[in-house]
């Protein structure tokens, strides 16, 4: 199928239309299987990796533990499944652990995508192909925001893999007609996103009264409601046109300096100190896009302000303080 959107025949009485939903134990699937549930037949499946955990399952979702990388396993997992199309979100998505070592940011993040295509592609059922804005690069001399038409230039390892993924799937869509769409998401905060990443980790810091390391240089990202995202993921899914991708950001104007958010988690949690470090190296001081073709081809959305997303996330993980302690302690133990 191509040009089309996902459009399994809809007998009269339908059956919930099934997916295979992968990294659903991590931040943002977690997020889009709890919100779809009703709508979907859901399987997941995760390898339990960075960023998982276990209690993160939503209810109702069939749960798998497999590598995505792993082609006979996800033959066998995919024949059960027997899904209608794959929402591929699993992926290593920590910028700072890809400096450190990529190999695994090339299994996941490119092999593993490989492999869903070919089952995708053998099956003839869509694939969605969660991406990143990190693609673009680097805003900050920028006169105009990213468009879908916009250079990629990604520049760390994590982003690399995630531009290399990109460009493999839509290759294959020209040459093979895999029927792929790719979403590419503004950075994303809300409930049950790992404490390595900044608003989790600046909770736990200021409650735990350590001082959060902020990079000094300040930068510019558009923040995005989980619950965002995954209606925009929804939307790719049910009309995205195959071969295209989509931006997915928030209005312009929950675009906010990382030093701006950071004080105002500090604000909510009521205590806490700042320290300023050193950069990362090749470290991205702006995100900047615009979501039009989304608006306009799949009728999304973003319905969250950045305030109401700030204290509805921080709020979250005070109020679920459990979660945040069994995460904090996996990330020590890991
Ligand atoms: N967090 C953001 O701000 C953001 C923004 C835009 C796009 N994205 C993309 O969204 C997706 C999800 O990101 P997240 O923040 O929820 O990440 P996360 O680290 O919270 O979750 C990733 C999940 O994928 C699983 N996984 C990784 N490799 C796997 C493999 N080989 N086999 C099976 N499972 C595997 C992990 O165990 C984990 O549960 C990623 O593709 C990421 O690139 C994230």
């Amino acid at each position: 199928m191509t040009g089309g959107g996902f459009q399994s025949p809809q007998p009269i009485m339908t059956a919930k239309r099934r997916l295979l939903v992968t990294g659903h134990l991590g931040f943002i699937a977690s997020a889009f299987c709890e919100r779809f549930r009703d709508r979907y037949d859901i399987t997941g499946v995760d390898f339990l990796g960075w960023g998982a955990l276990e209690r993160n399952l939503a209810d109702g979702v069939t749960d798998v533990r497999a590598d995505i990388s792993d082609a006979a396993r996800m033959a066998v997992v995919l024949d059960e499944a027997a899904p209608d199309a794959i929402v591929n979100f699993a992926a290593e998505s920590h910028v700072d652990r890809s400096i450190d070592d990529d190999i695994g940011f090339w299994q996941s993040n490119v092999l593993g995508a490989r492999v869903l295509a070919m089952e995708a592609q053998k099956r003839g059922i869509r694939m969605v192909h969660v991406s990143t804005d990190e693609v673009y690069g680097d805003a900050k001399d920028a006169s105009t925001a990213w468009t879908e038409d916009s250079p990629i230039y990604a520049r760390n390892p994590y982003s690399v893999t995630k531009a290399a993924a990109e460009m493999m799937l839509m290759s294959y869509h020209e040459a093979r007609g895999l029927d792929v769409v790719v979403t590419r998401g503004a950075n994303t905060i809300g409930p049950r996103q790992y404490p390595e990443k900044a608003v989790p980790k600046a909770v736990t810091c200021f409650s735990e009264g350590r001082s959060f390391p902020l990079f000094k240089t300040p930068a510019q990202r558009m923040w995005m409601h989980v619950d965002d995202h995954a209606a925009g993921i929804a939307a790719a899914l049910e009309r995205g046109v195959a071969g295209r991708a989509y931006n997915l950001a928030p209005s312009a104007a929950n675009e906010e300096y990382t030093h701006v958010v950071i004080q105002r988690v500090r604000e909510i949690v009521g205590q806490g100190e700042i320290e300023e470090v050193e950069d990362r190296a090749s470290y991205d001081l702006r995100y900047w896009m615009v979501a039009d073709r989304a608006r306009e081809e799949l009728g999304w959305e973003p319905e969250h302000d950045l305030e109401s997303t700030l204290a509805a996330t921080v709020g979250w993980y005070l109020e679920n303080r459990d979660w945040l302690t069994a995460a904090n302690e996996q990330l020590r133990n890991a």
